[in-house]
């Protein structure tokens, strides 16, 4: 048994010596909205992403919104997301007035699953865009939600808020869609120092609606076309950005390795069942999260060894009461039983060998 450690924290954000110099350029540029730096974090992550275009905004929320309101959802439509998500994957929908459709997400990958997707759509009359979540940093099946938007004339947005650089098949998270869409929030595989957000799309006219949009609804003209509000990216975040991107495929590198060598170990618990990566995928692991029995238990014990769990999530999308009161209560078998059974554990790209094996160490001696 490995010896006790001081703490292991459940993340670590990485701030280098080049990222405080990029905030001080940008700091002393005086320009602080609307400036270079937005633009040229916009190119760098268009060209990582493999897209045509990338929107800067103040958050993924904002990107999803943006996102859907992009490609035309608005009143009444239907909009398909998986129940087993963050609450700001459904409530834009929300937002738009349109009627979030809850789906069943895969036993294995915890994306959602086409069968229910397929299932769902076809019952619906108003059926509009679905949102794979590239949930944990496993991209959805793409092409089989791709063939279920064409054949049934659904707009898709990606939420890849967990999901910076994953891959599919070699294509990146975020490009197999109309839309992709990012969060910048201090614990994702990369921020911005603060909130931000990307919206990603190879349709020049989508890209032309999120920014304006973001931009009170201004048109390049300077005419208000639209209703939009603000939504728009600072100019010293951009810089922590751009810094934070040039690191992101090492860092993914980093916490693969992590993941492995939990999968390793935790494998062989009986009581523990593992995330499964589908071989399509080049899993990024924002998240390491793990089926148990007992699960406030195990947290309590690992706990009091000093290690920092976490739950993401422990209520279902569809059963928040800001969703119950507008589409009222509905039922999703796999997500709702998911809840109450995961617990995520630590995962960043500078964990230590040492430290992910106590930590497996100290989950076998909880069932032992
Ligand atoms: C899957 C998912 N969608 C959307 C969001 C919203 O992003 P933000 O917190 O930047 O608004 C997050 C981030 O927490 C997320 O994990």
């Amino acid at each position: 048994m490995s010896e006790q450690l001081e703490r292991v924290p459940f993340t670590d954000i990485h701030m280098d010596d080049s990222t405080k110099d990029a905030v001080t350029d940008a700091l002393e540029s005086g320009r602080y909205v609307k400036g270079p730096q937005v633009e040229r974090f916009e190119d760098e992550f268009a060209e990582a992403c493999g897209t045509k275009h990338a929107v800067g905004l103040n958050s993924g929320t904002s990107a999803n919104l943006l996102g859907l309101k992009s490609i035309g959802v608005g009143d009444d439509d239907d909009v398909f997301v998986p129940a087993h998500t963050y609450f700001a994957s459904a409530s834009p929908i929300l937002s738009l007035g349109a009627n979030p459709v809850f789906v069943d997400v895969r036993s294995d990958t915890y994306t959602i699953d086409p069968d229910d997707l397929a299932a769902k759509v076809a019952k619906s009359d108003a059926a509009k865009a679905v949102i794979p979540v590239h949930i944990y940093g496993q991209m959805a099946e793409m092409e089989r939600i791709s063939k279920i938007a064409e054949e049934n004339g659904l707009r898709v947005v990606s939420d890849a808020c967990q999901a910076h650089l994953a891959e599919r098949d070699g294509k990146k998270a975020g490009s197999i869609a109309d839309v992709g869409t990012f969060s910048f929030y201090p614990s994702k595989n990369m921020t911005v120092a603060g909130d931000g957000g990307m919206l990603v799309t190879d349709d020049d006219e989508i890209a032309q609606r999120a920014r304006a949009f973001r931009n009170h609804g201004r048109d390049e003209d300077g005419v208000h076309r639209h209703l939009g509000l603000n939504h728009r990216l600072s100019e010293t975040l951009a810089a922590v950005g751009r810094e934070q991107l040039k690191h992101v495929d090492e860092w993914n590198d980093g916490r693969r390795r992590a993941a492995e060598t939990y999968a390793d170990r935790l494998d062989d618990i009986d009581e523990v069942i593992v995330p499964a990566e589908d071989e399509a995928n080049e899993h990024v692991y924002h998240l390491y999260v793990v089926q148990v029995p007992d699960r406030d238990g195990l947290r309590e014990f690992l706990d009091d060894h000093s290690i920092d769990t976490g739950i993401h999530y422990s209520t279902p999308a569809h059963e928040h009461p800001a969703v119950t009161e507008r589409v009222g209560e509905t039922t999703v078998e796999f997500a709702e039983e998911l809840c109450d059974r995961i617990v995520s554990l630590p995962m960043h790209p500078r964990i230590t060998d040492e430290e992910v094996e106590y930590v497996c160490d100290r989950i076998e001696a909880y069932y032992e």
